[in-house]
C-alpha cells in the first residue's frame, strides 16, 4: 500500500539537492500516487489535487484576467455559483451563465473576450445533460478551453477528455472519494501548459490536500468500479418506482425514459449515475419538508457520492447561495428533493421512501 507521507519537508543531502521532494505543499509521494491514479481514470496525463472541490474550481478560475468572460451551466452547483459571482466577479471576471442544453444559448453569448467554457453535466441538481462533445468541437474552433465538472458522473461513467474537454473537474468529496470521510478536489488535463500553470497554482495558492486524506481517496478509488454499478442499479430501480407512485409529480433521473436527457445520456455516458431529484404533487413546502424529515434510512444532510444513502434539501443546503429567483428561473422549486442513492439493499431505501412519502 501506499505509504502516507505524514511529513511537512524532506531532508535534503546538500542545499538544493535533494530526492525530488523538498517541501509538502509542492510535492508528497502519498499526493502524487494519487495524482497519476486519478489522471490515469480520467484518461489524462497530468492529475492535480487541491483541498476541495471548490479549490480545484479556484485554481481554474485564477487562469484567467479582468475582462476575460466564462460561460458557464446555468443548473450548476451553487458553491460554483457563489464562487464565480462573488469572488471572481468583482475581480473584474466578466460570466455568463446559460442553458447549454440549447447550443444556441452559449453561440449568443459568446465573444473574442471567451476564455472558458465551464459545463456540469448531469447538472446539480436538476439532472440536465449537456452535450460535451458539441460544445467542445465549438471550443476547439473558437480557441476557447472547456471544463467540465464530472462530479456527478465520476470517472466511471463519463470522461470529458475523450469528448474533447482541456480540464475534467472533480469534488473528489464525492464519488471518488465514496465514502463520505475526505474533502478533496482534483483537476484533470492532458495539456502540458495548463498543467504547468495549474501546478504552480495549487503550489502558490498552497490549497493542498493532506496526505491521509489522499490516502483515504486511493483507497476509495479501488472500488469505484463496483459501488458505481451498484449506485446506478439502486437509482434505477428508486427512480422507477418514484415515477410510478400516485404522490409523485416528477421525477428528474436521465435513466428514465421520460427524461429529455435520456438519449444524449445514454451516447455520452456508460450508465445513469446514483443522483436523483424528485417533487410531490401539490406542491407544498411543508409536506417535503416533512417527507424528508421522515425519512430513516437516507439521512438528510450536503454532499453526495457515498456509500450511504443521502437525502438533501437543495434550496436550504447544496443551492442557498443562489438567490431564489435565480432559482425560480432555472426551475429549482423550494419544493425539489435530492437523492444520492446509495449501494444499500434497494428494497430497504424503497421500504423507507414509502414510509416517509406515506
Ligand atoms: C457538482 C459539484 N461540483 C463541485 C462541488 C464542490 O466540491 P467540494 O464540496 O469538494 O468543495 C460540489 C459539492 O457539492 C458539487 O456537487
Amino acid at each position: 500500500m501506499t505509504p502516507i507521507y505524514q511529513t511537512s519537508t524532506f531532508v535534503q543531502e546538500s542545499p538544493g539537492k535533494h530526492k525530488g521532494y523538498e517541501y509538502a505543499r509542492t510535492h508528497n509521494p502519498t499526493r502524487t500516487a494519487l495524482q497519476k491514479a486519478l489522471a490515469a481514470l480520467e484518461n489524462g496525463k497530468h492529475g492535480i489535487c487541491y483541498a476541495s472541490g471548490l479549490a480545484a474550481t479556484d485554481a481554474v478560475l485564477k487562469l484567467y484576467r479582468p475582462g476575460d468572460e466564462i460561460i458557464a451551466t446555468n443548473d450548476i452547483y451553487g458553491g460554483t455559483y457563489r464562487i464565480m459571482k462573488r469572488i471572481y466577479e468583482p475581480f473584474g471576471l466578466v460570466f455568463h451563465f446559460v442553458d447549454m442544453s440549447d447550443i444556441t444559448n452559449i453561440k449568443n453569448v459568446i465573444s473574442d473576450k471567451t476564455k472558458l467554457i465551464w459545463i456540469e453535466t448531469p447538472t446539480n441538481p436538476l439532472l440536465r445533460i449537456i452535450d460535451i462533445e458539441a460544445i467542445t468541437d465549438l471550443c476547439k474552433i473558437t480557441g476557447i478551453h472547456c471544463a467540465v465538472d464530472n462530479t456527478f458522473a465520476s470517472p466511471y461513467l463519463q470522461n470529458p477528455l475523450d469528448l474533447g474537454a482541456d480540464i475534467v473537474m472533480h469534488s473528489v468529496t464525492k464519488y471518488l472519494g465514496g465514502h463520505s470521510d475526505t474533502v478533496m478536489g482534483a483537476l484533470i488535463t492532458s495539456d502540458d501548459e495548463l498543467a504547468k500553470q495549474l501546478a504552480f497554482i495549487q503550489n502558490a495558492s498552497g490549497a493542498v490536500p493532506g496526505p491521509q486524506d489522499c490516502f483515504l481517496v486511493l483507497r476509495g478509488i479501488k472500488t469505484l468500479h463496483v459501488r458505481m454499478q451498484r449506485h446506478c442499479e439502486n437509482a434505477m430501480k428508486v427512480a422507477l418506482w418514484l415515477e410510478n407512485h400516485p404522490k409523485v409529480a416528477k421525477v428528474y433521473y436521465p435513466g428514465l425514459k421520460s427524461h429529455n436527457g435520456h438519449e444524449l445520456a445514454s451516447r455520452q455516458m456508460k450508465d445513469f449515475g446514483g443522483m436523483l431529484a424528485f417533487e410531490l404533487k401539490g406542491d407544498v413546502y411543508d409536506e417535503a419538508v416533512t417527507m424528508m424529515e421522515n425519512l430513516e434510512i437516507f439521512s438528510l444532510g450536503e454532499s453526495l457520492g457515498g456509500v450511504e444513502s443521502l437525502c438533501t434539501h437543495p434550496a436550504s443546503m447544496t443551492h442557498a447561495s443562489i438567490p431564489k429567483e435565480e432559482r425560480a428561473k432555472v426551475g429549482l422549486k423550494d419544493t425539489l428533493i435530492r437523492l444520492s442513492v446509495g449501494i444499500e439493499d434497494v428494497e430497504d431505501l424503497i421500504l423507507d421512501l414509502e414510509q416517509a412519502i406515506g
